[in-house]
């Protein structure tokens, strides 16, 4: 099974500054995404991406929304579709005449899989955000205490341990670092704080 996109245009550039609204938007995730894991997945990046904008980008309101919603739909046909994965959520926000630069960060998320390289710093942080993030949650689930007391060593150590959380790729992780030209250090320092704020209860 094959999920490269074969294509490395999205949208329509007449399309730009187009959003969905944050209600159609949930409206969408609610209907696609049926896993209560996979949800809280996606809300968790979607989190990052906000503070992301918000605190390194200084994006205002309409561009932290814009970061969100790439997060909060980024894996939205996973659950099921996962022969389409990638494609149909493109081609839905392609239908939907949504700005391309939302659509682009969602294609090159995964650029070994979907074949569509990160080039605007949307696409290198959904990337980057997207594969930690799942592997610190992991991590919480393990700990006591959940994020409580969670530090940069402890994850580092995590990561060394090929057989945790195995399916999140190792070179994925340092590949996505260094495309967005950010130390993996910090990244896993931005994300325990944020991502803790939306852990389950
Ligand atoms: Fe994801």
């Amino acid at each position: 099974m094959s999920l490269q996109l074969g294509r490395t245009v999205f949208g329509d550039p007449a399309n730009k500054g187009r959003v969905l609204s944050r209600e159609d938007a949930l409206e969408l995730f609610n209907s696609w995404v049926l896993n209560p894991k996979l949800k809280l997945h996606m809300l968790q990046v979607a989190a990052l991406m906000r503070s992301w904008a918000a605190e390194k980008e200084q994006l205002d309101e309409a561009g932290q929304w814009r970061w969100e919603l790439a997060g909060l739909l980024h894996d939205a046909d996973w659950d099921q579709w996962p022969d389409l994965h990638c494609k149909k959520i493109i081609e839905e926000l392609e239908q939907r005449q949504i700005d391309s630069e939302i659509i682009r960060a969602i294609a090159s998320h995964g650029h070994l899989h979907f074949g569509v390289i990160p080039e605007t710093q949307m696409d290198k942080l959904l990337y980057a955000l997207d594969e930690l993030s799942g592997l610190i949650h992991a991590y919480s689930l393990m700990r006591p205490g959940g994020y409580e007391g969670m530090d940069l060593k402890g994850v580092k150590k995590r990561l060394k341990e090929k057989s945790f959380a195995a399916n999140v790729s190792r070179e994925d992780i340092a590949d996505a670092c260094e495309r967005a030209a950010i130390q993996l250090d910090d990244l896993i320092q931005f994300i325990i704080p944020r991502q803790a704020l939306v852990a389950e209860k």
